[in-house]
């Protein structure tokens, strides 16, 4: 995965069809340490539009003066693509988790984030203390062998009363069981009184394909909860 040269369609179907095939939790930081140099590029190819649409979802919700002074925790944060996004949109204010120090290392190069941590969601509680962001943003890494659903707990517990809690997920064929145990889990925390559902958003369009069987764009969704 070496940045000098120039990336293909093909390269990145490749090294994106290897992100699901991580056994363990090392295995999968060692690959995005690796693929941080190339992730951005890799990600134009596939078309991936998570971020711009999690972001759109959110914006709908606040209003132009009110998004600059919002605290907005990016889990699972990678190199800042979501803060890149919502920086456009008006909001100022980031603070970005995640498991990898490479692609933590591209997010500080963004110069977009007050504060960079190091966990594994999980393994590990979020480092951030309760209730103290207005807006938790979770993009891209809703699937098996990356975020468990039970840790979406985290996010929520990370949000202030009546804050926004973002989240997106592939619909494809092979995040379908991890879906349901998210949906479930989500279910579950609403039965619970811990938060509210939003909306959720079903885009057919998500992204390229990047397997054999998946000619075409595949779908993905886009859900929004608001704390209790
Ligand atoms: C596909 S990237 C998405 C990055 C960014 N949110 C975006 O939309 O471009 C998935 C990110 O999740 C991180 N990640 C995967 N599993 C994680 C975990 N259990 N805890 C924290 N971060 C995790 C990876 O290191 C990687 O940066």
């Amino acid at each position: 995965m070496s940045s000098a040269e120039a990336r293909t369609l093909e390269m990145a179907k490749d090294v994106i069809q290897s992100v699901h095939v991580h056994s363990s939790v090392a295995d999968q930081i060692h690959f995005y340490d690796r693929w941080a140099q190339t992730y951005e590029q890799d990600v134009e190819l596939i078309e991936y539009r998570a971020p711009a649409l999690a972001a759109d979802r959110v914006s709908a919700h606040f209003s132009g003066e009110r998004r600059a002074s919002a605290p907005v925790l990016d889990v699972a944060c990678g190199t800042g693509l979501v803060a890149k996004t919502m920086e456009r949109e008006g909001f100022r204010h980031f603070v970005g988790v995640d498991c990898s120090e490479g692609m933590l290392r591209s997010a500080r190069r963004s110069g977009l984030y007050r504060e960079l941590k190091t966990a594994v969601l999980g393994d590990q509680p979020l480092p951030v203390p309760s209730g103290e962001f207005k807006v938790v943003m979770t993009v891209g890494a809703l699937s098996a062998s990356h975020i468990p659903a039970k840790a979406i707990r985290e996010l929520c517990r990370a949000a202030e009363q009546g804050g926004l809690v973002c989240m997106t997920a592939r619909s494809n064929r092979d995040n379908l069981d991890y879906k349901a145990a998210l949906e479930g889990e989500m279910k579950q925390m609403e039965d619970e009184g811990l938060w509210r559902r939003v909306d959720v958003t079903h885009v057919t369009e998500w992204e390229r394909g990047v397997t054999d069987h998946e000619r075409g764009y595949i779908p993905g969704c886009v859900y929004l909860f608001q704390k209790l």
